[in-house]
């Protein structure tokens, strides 16, 4: 479609830099940056070469709590995508879709036309990406409840739309999972119906079975594990229990108290060579569980998901800081009436919340030493309250306070409502697509013989996360150029041990969008327009 600023097919790149074959796409690409000692700026770049496997693998997502508000939503969403049910509400029919999808809903621009005017593509016309309705799902819950129940008990969907899904999804069974009471808020035990038994060892066998067995049976490529499930308490590291990879797999073994379901699950994960992600702020990837990760090279990401008042905060404090507005207090007020907003009135659960919550704000903050000094930086409180009647409908009301010219204050207040697990359920979808191109893509310098695969741990994904992983010992700090973050995905011995921890959402979106550029061998988003300033 020339002409129309729209890219409607896949891209071909013209370049001597970038090859196709049936099955990869091979990009030589120039990564510049600036290397910088005292004062002294040195322009850099580095030659690096991408191979991306063309062919889409047939994947299955499975869900841990699958039976909650995220998992139901997300499978219900996709079956009616995926037979293209409409429904009718009093407002009319609808119909059913992807918003909120950066993978399905959102264009990235590509260059410019004849007329210098810019053109857009959907992600997956620039490297293929998987069509969410081709995904095999299934999961575990410890609530025995099916998936048709578990849709109606959360009560997120239109009725109609519900009716009409309800006769297939109650054919879907969660499997038994983890359920130990210390790990989450005692509300939780009435649901706890469908447990495994035995020992940490034989419950981690257990999970690798179901694996395996659902990989075999649906004949599957490969399989994406997303933790969907509450909120645990923050887990302790402990020296030689799940500080090392063989801590933890020995600590399992000795069924230690230390080791939490949702680690358990992240090593089962691992073991059985499938990316897993952590969607909840608990501190699952404890140190042994990353080691464990770069040890079999499977990919990892976390922490919880990134919906809406965080998403914000992102925005909100970048704009006020980086339009020189001396940003001092940040005040979040949560109220929710959902399962998840009941398990995190339990005090430990919320303070996992809490702490995933609060680094939002510290990178654009230590990026500014005119504002801020070294050991400043703006108060930060967060409040999250259940309320039972408002459902999943979640409240958030924010007031941000900065200092402006002159001694003048500015205060923004504002008051989000929405349906929490219909923004989440998008973001699940985006990270399983991404974290699963991750697996295709292969990395090396130009003058290296062998390709490696991607840092385990997955930093690009960062846009749709709370509270970011990066590779261990990582500085929390810096405001870098998005391009930047991508070299944060090489496994290389000369990457510098610890990567910036990146919040603000637009370098983080950018950096996605930067890096499919260079997996097609073209250069990143400078929004220069100097076509349009040079005579
Ligand atoms: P939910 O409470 O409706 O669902 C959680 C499900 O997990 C329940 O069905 C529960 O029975 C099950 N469960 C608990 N422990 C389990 C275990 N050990 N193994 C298997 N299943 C287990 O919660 P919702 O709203 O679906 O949220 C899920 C998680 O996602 C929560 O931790 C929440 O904090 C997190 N999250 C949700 C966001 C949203 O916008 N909905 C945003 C960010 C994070």
């Amino acid at each position: 479609m020339a002409g129309s600023g729209f890219i409607g097919e896949e891209i071909r790149v013209e370049s001597p830099d970038v090859i196709y074959t049936d099955t990869e796409i091979l990009s030589y690409y120039n990564y510049h940056d600036s290397h910088i000692r005292g004062n002294v700026v040195t322009p850099t770049m580095e030659r690096l070469v991408f191979k991306t496997q063309r062919q889409l693998p047939k994947t299955g997502l499975l869900l841990v709590g699958w039976g909650g508000n995220n998992g139901t939503t997300l499978t219900a969403g996709i079956l009616a995508n995926k037979l293209n049910v409409t429904w009718n509400t009093k407002e009319g029919l609808n119909h059913p879709n992807y918003l909120g999808s950066i993978c399905k809903s959102v264009t990235m621009r590509v260059g410019i036309d004849d007329r210098f005017m810019p053109v857009y593509a959907p992600l997956n016309n620039v490297v293929p990406l998987l069509n969410p309705n081709d995904l095999e799902i299934w999961g575990w819950d410890i609530s025995s409840v099916n998936m048709g129940d578990a849709m109606r008990r959360a009560k997120v969907l239109d009725w109609d739309l519900q009716r009409q899904l309800y006769s297939n999804l109650k054919e879907m069974l969660p499997w038994p999972s983890v359920y130990i009471p210390e790990w989450i808020a005692a509300n939780q035990s009435d649901r706890a119906d469908n447990c495994l038994k035995g020992t940490k060892k034989e419950m981690l066998n257990a999970l690798r079975q179901n694996i395996k067995d659902y990989k075999n049976s649906r004949r599957l490529d490969k399989v994406v594990i997303v933790w969907t499930a509450n909120t645990e308490k923050f887990a302790l590291i402990k020296p030689g229990v799940n500080d090392t990879a063989d801590n933890l797999l020995r600590a399992i073994e000795n069924n230690s108290p230390d080791i939490s379901p949702s680690t358990l699950f992240a090593v089962a994960s691992i073991l059985e060579s499938c990316t897993y992600i952590n969607g909840s702020p608990q501190n699952t990837f404890v140190p042994g569980c990353i080691e464990l990760s770069e040890r079999y090279h499977v990919l990892i990401a976390g922490d919880d998901f990134k919906s809406g008042q965080t998403k914000i905060k992102s925005v909100l404090s970048d704009f006020l800081i980086n339009s020189g507005l001396k940003l001092q207090s940040v005040v979040s007020y949560n109220h929710l009436g959902n399962n998840d907003g009941k398990n995190l009135s339990a005090p430990e659960t919320f303070r996992s919340k809490e702490i995933s919550k609060s680094g939002v704000i510290d990178d654009v903050v230590r990026a500014n030493r005119l504002m801020y000094k070294s050991n400043e930086s703006p108060d930060h409180c967060v409040v999250i309250k259940y309320v039972p009647y408002v459902g999943d409908s979640k409240r958030a009301m924010d007031e941000y306070i900065s200092e402006i010219f002159m001694g003048g204050r500015n205060t923004i207040s504002m008051h989000n409502t929405c349906e929490d697990s219909l923004l989440a359920a998008p973001i699940i979808l985006d990270l399983v697509i991404l974290a699963e191109l991750c697996t295709r893509i292969q990395v090396k310098r130009d003058k290296d013989e062998e390709f490696t695969k991607m840092h385990p741990v997955m930093s690009l994904l960062s846009f749709l996360l709370k509270s970011p992983q990066v590779p261990p010992g990582s500085p929390v700090v810096h405001m870098l150029f998005p391009q930047r973050y991508a070299i944060t995905l090489l496994k290389s011995p000369q990457v510098p041990p610890g990567s910036p921890v990146v919040h603000m959402l637009f370098p983080q979106r950018y950096a996605i969008t930067n890096f499919f550029k260079a997996l097609i061998g073209l250069p990143p988003e400078n929004f220069m327009m100097l076509e349009h300033k040079v005579p």
